[in-house]
């Protein structure tokens, strides 16, 4: 009651605030500041309260004391609640830390909106504890956590720099649409959608726009959603990814890995020397070092080898695809032979044994898309589609896996013909694709990398679903 009474008013004698952001404070110190944010941490000692705002340029430790500290609303005050706080800027007093290294002394303030306490309160809506469904349901109050809406401003500053070490590299960026009537990675992912009477799909990737524009703007490179309809409940697959594709003409298979390597690792450089986004990377992935260059280069037939060598077997499956089991249901597991896909538990295996980025490349052309060139000579040409090698890249890194997969593209219009006939895909709506093949061939190739995968091996993130700001998976499209 007696707390009622006690009223604040802002005291226009002093000097006028200057209204700021978080991130901006520092040439503000000595200085009379007005901020507006949301309460993140909230705790009282005696009569001061000591409140940490948050704007989402940063975290302000505040202090409220006498009066400020005596009102209703002060009294009343929870987290999540918006304020208005008005005050003296000055540096955190030695010995003690803070955000930005300095801390507010409240003069004046006002609640803008109240945030519910009790039941409703913040923190009883969003236990860390809870069920992983109700926690992907209330993403949008994870994202006022620290670690959660770290990653998305790691993940801003990694697409600006791939953005800033692309234009380095003079490869210019487009935008492909996302609706489209071609398929690129095979039919059996594509999300359907009728397009005013007509088929047409969500874009499962770029890349066949992209190498249309080799002749009219040189090497190209898109940031473009991909989406998949994969009935894969994995911590690396998502139904819609950022994908980030790249194409270079009048190339060699060997100039492709050696550029996917340069770009990533000046990507990395980039932000390893920011002393902003090292921070970040630091509080999320205490022991991220650079990879070390150059990346290893395993074939894919070599790679059989090594599962077999190091007795990492997969679920054998029948004709129809699948997983025999035993009578206890348990999974039969066989020991992998060329020609077999290298499935994620054990590329996973393999790359947390090697411990380093692995370029994993030449993989038989039955596991690969219709587009993709043999590997001149051996392995090549006659051979059936199960065995023959194609020029095909995919990079492997430590926690994840696979993180991009990339290959030099058939440059004759006659294999490309027979690839469509391979793959039974009816070539009349790939007209504008031959026709690259016809008006001027080039060797050429390209690769496609998931935004999301990059992530969470740069954050060390146990799931991709971490590294995206609403993410989609089978059944999941909320909020
Ligand atoms: O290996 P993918 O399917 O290759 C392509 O789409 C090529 N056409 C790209 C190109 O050459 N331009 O996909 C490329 C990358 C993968 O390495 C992975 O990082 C990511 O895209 N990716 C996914 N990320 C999240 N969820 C999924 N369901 C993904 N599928 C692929």
């Amino acid at each position: 009651e007696e707390s009622k009474k006690v009223q604040l008013i802002e005291d226009d004698t002093l000097p006028a605030a200057i209204k700021a952001k978080i991130l901006n404070l520092e040439p503000y110190r000595g200085k009379r500041v007005r901020i507006f944010g949301w309460v993140h941490r909230l705790r009282s000692q005696k009569d001061i309260i000591f409140l940490v705002l948050r704007d989402g340029t940063g975290y302000l430790q505040t202090i409220l004391s006498g009066v400020p500290a005596q009102t209703y609303a002060a009294l009343t005050l929870t987290l999540e609640s918006t304020v208005e706080l008005v005050g003296t800027l000055q540096p955190t007093p030695e010995g003690k830390t803070a955000p930005g290294g300095h801390e507010l002394v409240v003069d004046f303030w006002r609640t803008i909106g109240a945030a519910p306490g009790g039941d409703d309160a913040f923190t009883n809506r969003l236990n860390e504890k809870s069920d992983p469904s109700i926690l992907a349901d209330l993403r949008h109050l994870v994202l006022r956590g620290e670690n959660a809406s770290s990653v998305l401003r790691l993940r801003s500053a990694t697409l600006s720099a791939f953005r800033a070490t692309y234009a380095e590299q003079h490869l210019l960026e487009v935008t492909p649409p996302c609706l489209v009537q071609t398929q690129v990675e095979g039919g059996a992912t594509l999300f359907k959608l009728n397009y005013y009477g007509q088929p047409a799909f969500l874009t499962q990737s770029s890349q066949l726009y992209l190498e249309t524009c080799l002749p009219s703007l040189g090497d190209v490179f898109c940031v473009q959603e991909s989406f998949r309809a994969e009935n894969s409940h994995t911590r690396r697959h998502l139904s819609e990814y950022t994908h980030l594709e790249a194409e270079l003409a009048f190339i060699t298979f060997d100039d492709l890995m050696n550029h996917i390597e340069a770009i990533i690792c000046e990507v990395v450089d980039k932000l390893w020397k920011n002393e902003s986004t090292a921070a970040l990377i630091q509080q999320l992935n205490p022991s991220f070092a650079p990879p070390a260059r150059p990346f290893m280069r395993l074939t894919y037939v070599d790679a059989i080898a090594w599962l077999n060598e190091h007795g990492i077997e997969h679920e054998a499956e029948d004709a129809q695809g699948n997983v025999i089991t035993d009578a206890e249901g348990k999974p039969k597991m066989v020991p992998h032979v060329v020609g077999d896909d290298i499935a994620e538990a054990a590329e996973r295996k393999m790359t947390d044994a090697i411990g380093t980025p692995i370029f994993l490349h030449s993989f038989p052309a039955g596991l690969k898309a219709f587009y993709m060139k043999k590997v001149p000579g051996n392995g090549g040409g006659d051979q059936p589609a199960a065995i023959a090698l194609t020029e095909s890249c995919d990079l492997l890194m430590p926690g994840v896996g696979e993180i991009v997969g990339g290959s030099m593209r058939i440059s004759d219009i006659d294999e490309l013909l027979e690839g469509y006939k391979r793959e039974g895909i009816d070539p009349a709506p790939y007209y504008w694709f031959t026709d690259q093949r016809k008006y001027g061939t080039c060797e050429h190739g390209g690769y496609g990398l998931g935004i999301e995968r990059f992530l969470a091996w740069l954050a060390k993130r146990y799931t991709i679903r971490e590294c995206t700001l609403y993410p989609r998976w089978p059944g999941r499209a909320t909020p």
